[in-house]
């Protein structure tokens, strides 16, 4: 069955190193992930966006995600990413998620906290963990300047007093990641990382991973990075590979033809994330 993120993250935390989230859309993305995981003997986290879940319909990624847990003896969680709103949440939960993510980023401080609790006081009752997010992450899109940096990405002191005052499980941080391909190299900032990690007890999650080089990553992991957040690389590999057989057969007309070799990238890109998270053999 589903287990909750914050058991796969308990000893993600003693083990010091970190558990692959991707997002999944599809039957062909949640195959890919649950083989990837097995193949490498990985814990793993399915993430599904409210986007996916409007594409995909609640019940069709929770059938999915269940199936692949059944069949399967490695730990899986199935983790609703960036929920903004509590129905979005309870619907999860009642849906059968094991996890929820519940994104107040774009609130006031105090907001943020009432909603996280609020949250919480139901996820606790019914073995839902519950990842909130304080600072905003945002997209690469938003060209964001040097002195923009400080109102934007997670603020240590604020971090400590979010999490005693929500008991949340994880906290979702800004210190410089974007949702998205990068225009250049993202610039990481590991000092307020390793302050936001001295004053929060909590496994720290790290959003917008992909386009990050690996060496940044496992530097995060080190200063207590538990969850990394993976989906740009896996549409990439997916849609590649895709590409290149319609490129290459012009008059393709079977789905199959396309979406097996999809599905195969995307399962060699999940394991190359999931070594690189050092989650490997941790099942
Ligand atoms: O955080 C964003 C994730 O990559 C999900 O993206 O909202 O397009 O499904 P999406
Ligand atoms: P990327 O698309 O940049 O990998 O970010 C994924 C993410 O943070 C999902 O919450
Ligand atoms: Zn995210
Ligand atoms: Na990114």
């Amino acid at each position: 069955s589903l287990v909750p993120v914050s058991e796969l993250l308990k000893h993600a935390e003693a083990g010091g190193y970190a558990v692959g989230a991707f997002n999944c859309n599809n039957m062909e993305i949640v195959q890919a992930i649950v083989a990837a995981a097995e193949a490498e003997n990985a814990p793993v986290i399915m993430q599904a966006s409210q986007g996916a879940i409007k594409y995909a319909g609640i019940d069709y990624i929770v059938a999915l995600a269940r199936l692949a847990a059944e069949r399967t003896t490695i730990p899986v969680a199935l983790h609703l990413d960036h929920g903004t709103s509590f129905e979005q949440v309870i619907q999860c939960v009642r849906a059968g998620f094991s996890s929820v993510m519940i994104d107040g980023s774009k609130l006031p401080l105090e907001d943020n906290i009432a909603l996280t609790r609020r949250v919480l006081d139901v996820a606790r009752a019914v073995g839902v963990s519950v990842e909130a997010e304080l600072g905003k992450i945002g997209g690469t899109e938003d060209d964001i300047s040097v002195s923009d940096r400080d109102a934007l990405f997670t603020d240590p002191e604020e971090a400590a007093r979010f999490v005693r005052e929500t008991g949340v499980d994880a906290l979702a941080v800004a210190i410089g990641t974007a949702h998205g391909q990068y225009k250049g190299k993202p610039e990481l900032d590991f000092a307020r990382l390793a302050k936001i990690r001295s004053l929060v007890k909590i496994p720290i999650v790290l959003h917008g991973s992909s386009g990050v080089p690996d060496e940044d990553v496992r530097k995060a992991i080190g200063l207590g990075v538990c969850k990394v957040n993976i989906d740009t690389n896996i549409r990439e590999a997916f849609v590649a590979a895709a590409r290149q057989v319609l490129a290459d057969n012009p008059k393709e007309i079977d789905p199959r033809k396309m979406l097996g070799p999809a599905r195969e990238a995307a399962i060699g890109l999940i394991r190359e994330k999931i070594r690189v998270f050092g989650s490997s053999h941790k099942a």
